[in-house]
């Protein structure tokens, strides 16, 4: 890992408040059913706490469920996620078999409004719970809020992206949200596009080396 990178691994701050200790991945989904720690409870139809495969070596957290996902109660469902999955098919990962999905927030903020930092804290023991439950060997931090909630970083996307950063013991890396990608739909060399290819297979390669290891 580059020196520069581990800087600043070493300087994010620790989470604000410790994992609770769920016993398994059902009783944490229980909890969260029932969660009534921020205003979302009030205007939520579903709570959305991942899809895919709880064994998986790959996990990916996106910011919060939009409509689709609150109307399914599953994440990555809508154009976003239909995106993501087409991504990590072109490295040959299949989103259901091959890796777990979450979000940082499990209910839909209204009007896809970016998630308020106590939306944030309230939910993130859940993150950090899923997060040692499945013990991913890659984490996959898709945009500016799991970036933030993972790292504390607040740097631009476009600034961090690609890069490895270690987090407990995990190799984690910032990537473009899909949903941006949506807007900036050029695949020229450079674009976003086009860096979240490079991106995704590097992703790839490192699975396979942690995976063969
Ligand atoms: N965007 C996200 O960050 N998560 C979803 O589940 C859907 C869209």
């Amino acid at each position: 890992m580059a020196g520069e990178q581990m800087d600043l691994f070493q300087l994010a701050p620790e989470p604000a408040s410790p994992p609770v200790d769920y016993a398994s991945l059902d009783e944490l989904n229980r909890a969260c059913q029932t969660c009534q720690k921020c205003r979302l409870a009030e205007t939520r139809t579903h709570v959305v706490v991942s899809r895919g495969n709880p064994q998986a070596s790959l996990m990916v957290i996106g910011e919060a469920p939009g409509q689709q996902e609150d109307e399914t109660g599953l994440p990555f469902v809508g154009k976003a996620g239909q995106l993501l999955d087409k991504i990590l098919a072109s490295v040959n990962l299949d989103s259901e078999r091959d890796v777990y999905i979450c979000n940082v927030i499990k209910c839909r903020p209204p009007g896809n409004r970016n998630p308020e930092p106590d939306e944030v804290a309230a939910c993130k023991p859940y993150l950090l719970a899923q997060i040692r439950l499945v013990n991913p060997k890659i984490i996959l931090l898709a945009g500016a809020v799991a970036v933030q909630a993972i790292l504390g970083d607040k740097r631009g996307i476009t600034k961090i992206r690609g890069q490895w950063f270690e987090w407990q013991g995990y190799a984690c890396m910032p990537v473009f949200h899909p949903a941006f990608l949506l807007r900036n739909p050029s695949r020229e060399v450079g674009s976003p596009k086009w860096l979240m290819w490079q991106d995704i297979q590097a992703v790839r390669a490192r699975l396979d080396q942690l995976t063969k290891a």
